[in-house]
């Protein structure tokens, strides 16, 4: 909502150094195929050192218990969603061959913005940790 009640209004504000114009936004290239390393060190460091419970096993939880099966899970990674869920209850799906590759199957190699599936295919869609790669494209390129 925004001051006059209307919807909000999704442009980028002037103020704002980044989305605003006076800087352009920088794109960071994905590293998933080329230092998988990266991601599972980072992983490591969240399991051994993160104070709460690993969000995978919560999402799985409500899917499950809403009955929003089967789940396709686009940006998998290697899979963490699929260790919380029963094995035909999820469909994985990522744009890096690497990661998809050490993700249990089923597996397809798509880009999120063209998911290769017709519109009523899955229960859900899960995408945990992957805005920050696709914010280079609008929401309307999602589909
Ligand atoms: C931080 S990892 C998160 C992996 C997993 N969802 C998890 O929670 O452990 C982000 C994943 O999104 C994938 N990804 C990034 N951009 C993508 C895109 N445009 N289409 C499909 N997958 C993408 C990367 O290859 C990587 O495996």
């Amino acid at each position: 909502m925004n001051a006059s009640g209307g919807p909000p209004d999704p442009s980028p504000r002037d103020d704002d150094p980044i989305a605003g114009g006076r800087e352009p936004r920088k794109v960071i290239p994905t590293d998933y195929d080329r230092n998988p390393a990266r991601f599972r060190l980072a992983r490591a460091v969240l399991r051994r050192f993160a104070s709460g419970e690993d969000v995978h096993g919560l999402v799985a939880r409500r899917l499950l218990a809403e009955r929003l099966i089967p789940v396709l899970d686009v940006g998998c990674g290697e899979g963490e969603l699929a260790q919380h869920l029963p094995s035909d209850a999820w469909v994985s799906l990522d744009s890096s061959r690497e990661m998809l590759a050490r993700s249990p199957e089923p597996r397809v190699q798509a880009e999120a913005t063209a998911l290769p599936f017709r519109g009523d295919s899955f229960g859900s869609v899960a995408l945990l940790y992957v805005k920050g790669a696709l914010n280079r494209f609008s929401a309307d390129q999602v589909s």
